[in-house]
């Protein structure tokens, strides 16, 4: 990269979020700062923070922003349960086509139960069981006596997300990408992504290596030998399970960063919520979001930063030994904070 274009700023959307959303933000930003990192913010609401000003957890000037940036960094939003409103993360990967997430999961606290992990999700986001199309059958006076859901995937979806995950393996230097499905009991629902799947390995065929599992085996092997797996690409519902499984494997929901992409925009959070339990409290972890970011810097062709960025986090966990609760430390975000930014400084 010619240093005129390092230096160029680059405009992205910002959106703190709701519960410990604004917490984990202002430590993103100010490490972002630290690490002289090139995005330019336009900073909007989304969230119960737009619900109360705007109406609308997700506004219109929230979408004009991505629209322009098509790009974002985004804390945890809250979805009010009840009131009629959609979950406002479907909305925005419906609204921007953002047809992969990709969850990794990479060991950063050696000596857990789980040591040298290495391994990403690339989950279908727009189709699956998650289109939720769902109506209630009455019988006599309950309104609600069946449920019914059906799932949608298609032959396109099938065929892009199998592309995306296997050129994410291409670009990562990565061996392997395991297809995991149901197919032996959704047979055209999930049959159909195996297919395609199957059909897309062949063009990559002496360059990444395909296997494919039954999700329910999967989990299983995930938990006993997380080693074997490299990507896995997955539907829309097995994908959210198994990738909150594989944050488990090292550490938990503080360790897990997303990274939402399609043709329009690419949008990064963090794997979590909004963490209402401990909102305003001082004691989030902000990991999940700093990985995210980095994320969005390899997406923006920074990976050195990424680098930086991941280096430092595991030198604060293992080296200064300073840890969030959920990590089993004691430290407070701001400890947490202060301790990285001294690592960048
Ligand atoms: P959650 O992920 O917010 O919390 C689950 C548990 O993990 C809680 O005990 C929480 O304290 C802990 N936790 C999460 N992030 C943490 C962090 N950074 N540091 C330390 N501990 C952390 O899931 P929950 O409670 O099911 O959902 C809360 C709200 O978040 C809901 O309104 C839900 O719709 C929303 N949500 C939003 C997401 C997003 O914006 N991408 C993703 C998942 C949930
Ligand atoms: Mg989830």
């Amino acid at each position: 990269m010619s240093p005129e274009i390092a230096m160029l700023p680059i405009p992205a959307t910002l959106i703190p979020g709701d519960g410990i959303g604004p917490e984990i933000m202002d430590v993103a930003v100010e490490v972002l700062d630290a690490l002289g990192a090139p995005f330019a913010w336009d900073r909007q609401e989304g969230g119960l923070a737009a619900l109360e000003a705007y109406g609308d957890p997700l506004p219109a000037s929230t979408l004009e922003s991505i629209r322009r940036t098509r790009l974002a960094l985004k804390g945890p939003l809250t979805t009010p349960v009840g009131g009629g409103f959609r979950s406002v993360n479907v909305r925005l990967r419906e609204e921007f086509h953002l047809h992969a997430n990709v969850r990794p999961a990479r060991t950063l606290v050696p000596g857990g139960r789980f040591d040298d992990i290495d391994l990403v999700i690339v989950r279908e986001n727009l189709e699956g069981l998650y289109v939720a199309f769902e109506h209630y059958i009455p019988i006599g006076d309950d309104p609600h006596a069946v449920a019914i859901s059906s799932g949608v995937n298609t032959r396109d979806g099938s065929r892009r997300i199998a592309t995306y995950a296997f050129e994410y393996a291409l670009r990562n230097g990565r061996k392997k990408v395991t297809v995991v499905h149901k197919a032996n009991v959704l047979k055209a629902l999930t049959g159909i992504f195996l297919e395609e799947a199957r059909e897309v390995a062949k063009a990559y065929a002496g360059r990444v290596a395909v296997d494919d599992r039954i999700v329910d085996a999967c989990a299983m092997q995930l938990v006993l030998n997380p080693w074997q797996f490299d990507v896995i690409v997955t539907t829309n519902l097995f994908g959210d399970i198994l990738s909150d499984l594989a944050a488990g494997l090292v550490g938990g929901l503080g360790m897990a960063p997303g990274a939402n992409v399609g043709d329009k925009a690419a949008i990064f959070e963090a794997v979590h919520g909004s963490a209402p339990d401990i909102a305003g409290k001082g004691i989030a972890n902000p990991t999940s979001l700093l990985l995210a970011a980095g994320l969005m810097l390899d997406h923006v062709g920074r990976r050195d930063l990424r680098t930086r960025i991941e280096n430092a986090i595991g030198e604060v966990l293992n080296i200064d030994k300073v840890r969030t609760r959920d990590l089993g430390g004691s430290a407070s975000t701001q400890e947490f904070s202060e301790t990285l930014l001294r690592r960048l400084r």
